[in-house]
C-alpha cells in the first residue's frame, strides 16, 4: 500500500515582481528575460514569513482533500532555507496543523525537493507508519539570491504549494538519481564569527553557472524519463500530463521536443511564478487540479531538476 493525493494548496507572496521593474535596476530587460526563461514576473516574500504561507498552504489542502489537521500523521517539509535555521519548518508546521503528528521531517534538495518528500512518503505509507501525511514545498529563495546578480536573481520567486497524502495505490514509480558536484549550482553556508577560523565565508547567494546546469538538466531528466516510463511499460503518450520542474520554458520545450509529444501535455506556470524551487510541481499541480484540468485517472509524471546535481522522476495515477 501507499498513497493517494487526496488535496493540494499553495499560496504566494502578495508582492508581484514584473521583469520591468528588475530592469529598473539591473542591467536586464523584459525581452532578455522573457525570451530566455519564459519569465514574465515572480511572487516576492517581502513582510511575510514562510511559515505564514505554510499556514494558509496547509489548510486549503486539508479544505480541498477533506481531512482535519487532526488525522495527519506525518509532515515532510522541502525547503532550502526556512524561516529559520532551527527548529525546522516541519516543526514550526506542525505547531499550525497538528502539534501530536508523529514524524515531522525538513528535506534540503532544491528543486528535487517535492519529489524526494513523496519518495520518503511512500516508505511510510509502505511500512504502515501513517495514514495521512502532508508534504509542505515551501521556498523562499529570492532571500538567498544576489540581487545585482542578473545571471540568477531575474530566475527565482518564492511560493509554498502543499498535498495531502492518504492510503492508496496510486503512485506508480518513482526515481531520484543524483550526480554529486557541487561546483555548477551552490549556496556557501557562513563560517560565522569563529575565531579559530582564518578564512570566513558570509556569502550565501545561490551561485550557477546557468548553461551547465541547462545541459545536465536536459540529458538528466530525460535519462530518468525514459527509464521510469520503460520501467511500467508506457509510451511517453501513455501520460496525460508532464508536470516539469519551472526552471526554464526552454528546458520544457527541449523536453517535450525530444518526447515528440504536444504542448497540451506540458502545462506551464513559470510566466507568473518563475522558478520557485521545489513549490514549482506542486504549485502547478494545485492550480490544474483547481481548475479541474486534470481528472480521475489521468496519468501524471512529475519531473524535476536541480542542486545536488540531482534530478528526480515520479508517475502517479489522479484519484480525486
Ligand atoms: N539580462 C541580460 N543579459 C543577461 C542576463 C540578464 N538577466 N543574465 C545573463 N545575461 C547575459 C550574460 O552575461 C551573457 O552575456 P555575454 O554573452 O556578453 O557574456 C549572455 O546574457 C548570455 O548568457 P548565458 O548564461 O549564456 O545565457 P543562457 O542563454 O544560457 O541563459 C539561463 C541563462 C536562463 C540561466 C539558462 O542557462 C538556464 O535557464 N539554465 C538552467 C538554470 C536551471 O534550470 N536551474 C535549475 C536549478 S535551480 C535550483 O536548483 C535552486
Amino acid at each position: 500500500m501507499s498513497f493517494n493525493i487526496l488535496g493540494t494548496g499553495s499560496s504566494t507572496p502578495k508582492r508581484v515582481v514584473t521583469n520591468n521593474e528588475l530592469s529598473a535596476f539591473l542591467d536586464t530587460s523584459d525581452e532578455w528575460i522573457f525570451t530566455r526563461t519564459g519569465i514574465k514576473e515572480r511572487r516576492v516574500l517581502t513582510d511575510e514569513s514562510l511559515i505564514m504561507l505554510s499556514k494558509e498552504a496547509c489548510a486549503k489542502a486539508l479544505a480541498d482533500a477533506g481531512v482535519m489537521g487532526s488525522e495527519i500523521d506525518m509532515i515532510i517539509c522541502s525547503t532550502v532555507r526556512g524561516d529559520f535555521i532551527s527548529p525546522a519548518m516541519a516543526c514550526l508546521i506542525a505547531k499550525e496543523v497538528n502539534p501530536n503528528c508523529r514524524y515531522f521531517y525538513d528535506v534540503n534538495m532544491g528543486c528535487c525537493g517535492f519529489i524526494s518528500a513523496l519518495d520518503m512518503a511512500d516508505a511510510f505509507f509502505k511500512a504502515n507508519k501513517v495514514k495521512k501525511a502532508l508534504i509542505v514545498c515551501a521556498e523562499s529563495i529570492t532571500r538567498l539570491c544576489d540581487w545585482q546578480d542578473r545571471s540568477t536573481c531575474v530566475l527565482f520567486g518564492d511560493a509554498v504549494a502543499a498535498v495531502v497524502l492518504g492510503e492508496g495505490n496510486s503512485m506508480r514509480s518513482i526515481k531520484m538519481s543524483v550526480y554529486p558536484s557541487y561546483e555548477n549550482l551552490y549556496i556557501t553556508a557562513s563560517t560565522g564569527n569563529n575565531p579559530f577560523v582564518e578564512e570566513k565565508f558570509s556569502n550565501d547567494y545561490i551561485a550557477m553557472n546557468g548553461q551547465e546546469v541547462y545541459k545536465f538538466a536536459v540529458s538528466s531528466i530525460l535519462k530518468d524519463i525514459h527509464e521510469v516510463l520503460e520501467s511500467l511499460g508506457f509510451a511517453s503518450n501513455d501520460i496525460s500530463f508532464y508536470l516539469m520542474h519551472q526552471a526554464n520554458m526552454r528546458i520544457v520545450e527541449a523536453v517535450k521536443s525530444r518526447l515528440g509529444l504536444a504542448s497540451e501535455k506540458f502545462p506551464c506556470n513559470i510566466e507568473k511564478y518563475g522558478n520557485t524551487s521545489s513549490a514549482s510541481i506542486p504549485l502547478l499541480l494545485d492550480e490544474l487540479n483547481k481548475a479541474n484540468t486534470i481528472t480521475k485517472g489521468d496519468k501524471l509524471l512529475f519531473g524535476a531538476f536541480g542542486a545536488g546535481l540531482s534530478t528526480g522522476v515520479c508517475v502517479l495515477e489522479w484519484c480525486k
